[in-house]
């Protein structure tokens, strides 16, 4: 069967480009937290309705595999509908996360997303400026938001892998965004995909002078940051104390993190410290409670925990609260 065209605008999404141009103003960042089932959106919309904030709903090409993109669309739309039945209709955007290819973004903004990522991060520099000028040119005749990428992270993931960081130059970055026209656009600069981002040893720690001298070269830009996780250690303790393993498990200071809100940095992504809690809390309720076996008795309180994690981040570390 021939997929319908839907538009954003149908399913009550917005795209980005005010909620950035607002953030960047107020010294504050948008959650995007990554999501692929019922429970994680519930715990994202509760703690965003509760905390007041706009939400970034973010959908990666496992996930779409994973959990169907026409039943993903219609649990954003769900979303809108569900913040207004709890009382605060707030801003959410629906967001391609690492886009690979032209075609992906055009069937993305096809069928109900307001925002895409093209991450051409690994290619060369002018083979990432020309991909991401076409996405953008097809984006924007949706009134679709992009966001573009400079840099490599370092770290791994199911579909997003590299071995090195190689940090953004700030000299490229006037030049990539005059020529591609996005809307955003994401840096490296220390951050990493999922858990293990510094070895034991390592200073912890993200290059905000990079940060800053990027800025320079394009104020009041929205910068984006992938990677964000903090990997909280009382999450991993519990999943270890539980028959877990996960060893060496470190993630970004949420100092660094609430410092970088308050400049352009205007979208901070975080995924890997919602699966941290998420196991911690299905681990602890099936080895304290062998007998349990209905889902609900474990991810409902996967969800609980989710829940005060995405509020955690949004009141303490992003400053988003109250902006929605
Ligand atoms: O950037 C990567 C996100 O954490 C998504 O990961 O591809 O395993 O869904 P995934
Ligand atoms: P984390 O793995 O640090 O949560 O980063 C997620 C991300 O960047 C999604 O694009
Ligand atoms: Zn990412």
């Amino acid at each position: 069967m021939q997929k319908q065209p839907t538009s954003y605008k149908e399913l009550g999404l917005v795209n980005s480009r005010d909620l950035f141009a607002k953030a960047v103003k107020g010294g504050y960042a948008i959650p995007a937290y990554n999501f692929n089932n019922l429970e994680q959106l519930q715990a994202i919309i509760m703690a965003c309705v509760e905390t007041k904030s706009p939400v970034i709903l973010q959908v990666s090409k496992g996930a779409r595999n994973y959990a169907n993109q026409t039943l993903l669309r219609n649990l954003a739309r769900g979303a809108v509908e569900y913040a207004e039945e709890l009382g605060t209709p707030i801003p959410i955007v629906l967001h391609l996360d690492h886009g690979d290819s032209f075609e992906l973004c055009k069937d993305c903004i096809e069928t109900g997303f307001s925002s895409v990522m093209i991450d051409g991060s690994h290619l060369s520099y002018e083979d990432n400026v020309a991909l991401t000028c076409k996405v953008v040119e097809y984006a924007h005749q949706h009134d679709v938001t992009v966001e573009g990428e400079l840099g490599v992270l370092a770290g791994v993931e199911d579909e997003v892998a590299s071995e090195t960081h190689t940090y953004t130059q700030p000299e490229e970055v006037e030049d990539f965004v005059t020529k591609t026209g996005v809307d955003s656009l994401a840096i490296a600069i220390g951050t990493s995909h999922g858990a293990y981002k510094f070895k034991p040893g390592e200073d912890p720690k993200i290059r905000l002078d990079i940060l800053e001298e990027i800025e320079k070269r394009i104020p009041g830009f929205p910068i984006v940051l992938h990677g964000s996780s903090s990997v909280p250690q009382d999450l991993v303790a519990t999943i270890n104390e539980h028959g877990g393993k996960l060893k060496d498990a470190i993630g970004i200071s949420e100092d660094q993190l609430r410092e970088a809100s308050k400049s352009a940095v205007c979208k901070i992504n975080i995924d890997s410290d919602g699966r941290l809690a998420m196991t911690a809390a299905v681990r602890k309720v099936l080895d304290e409670k062998p007998e349990e076996f209905d889902p609900r008795k474990y991810l409902g309180p996967a969800r609980d925990s989710l829940k005060e994690l995405y509020k955690h981040k949004i009141i303490n570390v992003l400053g988003s609260d109250g902006k929605a």
